[in-house]
């Protein structure tokens, strides 16, 4: 599966779907990454329609929860929330996003705000912390516009995670009074974790952060012209920086205990008007 199975004849159905089960026009899409999905509990007026119904949507599980698209009200904004995205690594499809972040640009292009779990290499960011992601790695992992033949598939991607999304974030922080570093996220396409040694390259060709996801999403959201910021929460050091090697158990507890810190943020971003 790749880029051009995919059809963008699917991203109308997929609106003209969700549109039909009461899902309105949102001012922001969120995607929510592991451990996170709690945030979508707590949406207002929601109507939640699993990933499997939607023409066009992947399909699978994470953690036992069906994945499923949550809209509804959230700080008194229409919002879209994906609740339980889906990775390169469930079935080696780059691409598997396309729909979903399709069918945002037929329900008025809003901006997307990515959440994912992740290692970090950098000392100064500790498990615990949010970061915003200022820029990514993707070194020779699979490109989800491969088999795109349009010409808008040579992305730029010098400003690829909005700075004035980035700015919002900042100005939000400051207000829920939550620091907010900023970071490189590299990613790995997983689902093993990461080498002492990778951890290492990681290092030293910048990084602050590894994951196994988001990266895709970026791309694609940037080829379809969508605006896209992502954060994540720290859930460990990388291999090798810490005592016990990071594992899947560990992830989930700390995103789980993180969580509030990031719903706040994001509440304050909601709460937070677009131009400073
Ligand atoms: N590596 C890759 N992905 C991750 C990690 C990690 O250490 N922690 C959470 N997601």
């Amino acid at each position: 599966m790749a880029w051009r199975d995919h059809p963008e004849s699917l991203f109308g159905e997929a609106a003209a779907f969700v549109t039909a089960h009461g899902v309105e026009t949102p001012e922001l899409a969120i995607i929510l990454g592991s451990g996170l999905g709690s945030l979508a509990d707590e949406i207002e007026e929601a109507v939640t329609i699993p990933f499997a119904e939607i023409p066009g949507f992947p399909r699978g599980q994470v953690s036992g929860h069906a994945k499923a698209l949550v809209s509804g009200m959230l700080e008194g904004r229409r919002v879209i929330v994906f609740a339980g995205r889906s990775h390169y690594y469930e079935g080696g499809d780059p691409a598997v996003m396309k729909v979903p972040l399709g069918l945002l640009t037929r329900l008025g292009a809003p901006p997307v705000l990515a959440t994912n779990a992740a290692g970090s290499v950098n000392p100064a960011m500790a498990p615990g912390d949010v970061v915003a992601i200022s820029d990514h790695i993707s070194l020779g992992a699979p490109n989800p516009l491969v088999g795109d033949t349009d010409e808008r598939r040579f992305v730029p991607m010098a400003e690829a995670y909005s700075p004035a999304l980035r700015a919002r974030l900042q100005r939000a922080a400051a207000r829920a009074g939550l620091a907010l570093a900023e970071g490189v996220y590299m990613w790995w396409t997983g689902p093993s974790f990461e080498t002492p040694a990778e951890i290492r390259l990681a290092q030293r060709v910048g990084a602050d952060l590894v994951g196994m996801s988001t990266v895709p999403e970026v791309i694609m959201a940037r080829r379809l012209g969508l605006e896209i910021a992502a954060l994540s929460i720290v859930t460990n050091y990388g291999t090798g920086m810490q005592v016990v090697a990071p594992n899947h158990m560990e992830t989930k507890h700390v995103a789980d205990a993180a969580a509030p810190r990031l719903k706040r943020l994001v509440r304050a971003f909601l709460k937070e008007s677009e131009h400073g």
